[in-house]
């Protein structure tokens, strides 16, 4: 992909971060997800890309904009988008950490398209060799294989994971060797994405999140370095109708990385609230300051930027 597009989707991102300042700590996740939808949109119209949205807001008849199959951009390379405008809508509306605004780029033909529905995850940072993380093994055995990897002990090791009750098994597992847990509330793109990076002391991802968080967190990944499984996971009847038509007509199979993203990515995601990965949005006056989380698997480069306007 042209680089030029790295500062292309940081300019999207800025502005629909933009566009929820007033709705920050004000308890309306739905307006402040639609504001961060409505400025995401309009800012695609000057990108030059020719994208198409697979992972959005919704199908057609559900989501006004951003929808799955919509077409974006002002004309140019022929690119996959996925977008989670306001990725932690919950986080916005209560003003706590890590809620950002997200999308990633690819070329056509690249990104899972993968349904609204749950998917469950491991991932772990750049550096270790392959495989070492498996979702079929416990997260117990998971833990030891990458402590060893690590030269460390089980206990050292920082284990991730959105503070839910469908996790209590991987919690029990996680403890059974020792290792720390630090819970999130929501946001899991960002979870994973600090796997790889060190100063957030966060070894690996495990646990049950969204699919189309999954897809986002694997094009962050596989543009910083980075590995990461996951398997859809079915919990209603609708889930099965829905991933079929988006073409998944295996059931169990399990999603390397590579599957999810295929080809080259750039991820772009910034902060609302002040989280690991960014500042948070920060009126000054009648303007504003925010930083933007940018990376791409060409250059393999992070950027962080700190925009004033
Ligand atoms: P929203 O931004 O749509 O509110 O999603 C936040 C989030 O925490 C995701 O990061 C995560 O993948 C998903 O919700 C987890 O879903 P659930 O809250 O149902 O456990």
């Amino acid at each position: 992909m042209d680089i030029s597009l790295i500062m292309h989707a940081a300019e999207v991102t800025d502005r629909a971060a933009r566009a929820c300042l007033g709705f920050i700590g004000r308890g309306d996740k739905n307006a402040a997800d639609g504001a961060a939808t409505d400025a995401m949109r309009a800012a695609f119209n000057h990108v030059p890309i020719s994208g198409v949205v697979v992972i959005g807001e919704g199908e057609m008849d559900e989501a006004p904009m951003l929808y799955i199959g919509e077409e974006v951009g002002a004309g140019g390379e022929a690119v996959d988008i996925a977008v989670d405008p306001l990725e932690g809508t919950n986080l916005c509306a209560k003003n706590g950490p890590g809620s950002m605004t997200t999308l990633a780029m690819a070329p056509r033909g690249s990104l899972l398209h993968a349904p609204d529905m749950y998917m469950d995850k491991i991932a772990i940072g750049p550096g270790y060799k392959d495989n070492i993380i498996d979702l079929d093994a416990t997260p117990a055995e998971n833990i030891i294989a990458l402590a060893k990897e690590k030269n460390v002990s089980p206990e050292e090791i920082n284990v991730c994971m959105l503070d839910r009750s469908r996790h209590q098994d991987i919690v029990n597992s996680v403890r059974s060797v020792g290792a720390k847990i630090s819970f999130i509330t929501d946001g899991d793109v960002g979870g994973v994405i600090n796997t790889a990076e060190a100063y957030t002391g966060i070894d690996i991802y495990i646990g049950r999140g969204g699919a189309p968080e999954g897809v986002l967190s694997a094009a962050a990944l596989k543009a910083v370095g980075g590995q990461m499984q996951g398997r859809l996971f079915y919990e209603e009847d609708g889930d099965y109708a829905r991933a079929e038509k988006l073409g998944i007509t295996d059931h169990k199979k399990k999603y390397y990385l590579n599957d999810m993203v295929q080809k080259d990515a750039i991820f772009a995601a910034t902060g609302v609230t002040c989280g690991n990965m960014t500042s948070g949005l920060i009126g000054e006056g009648k303007g504003y300051k925010t930083e933007t989380f940018v990376a791409d698997s060409m250059t393999g480069k992070i950027r962080r930027i700190i925009a004033r306007a």
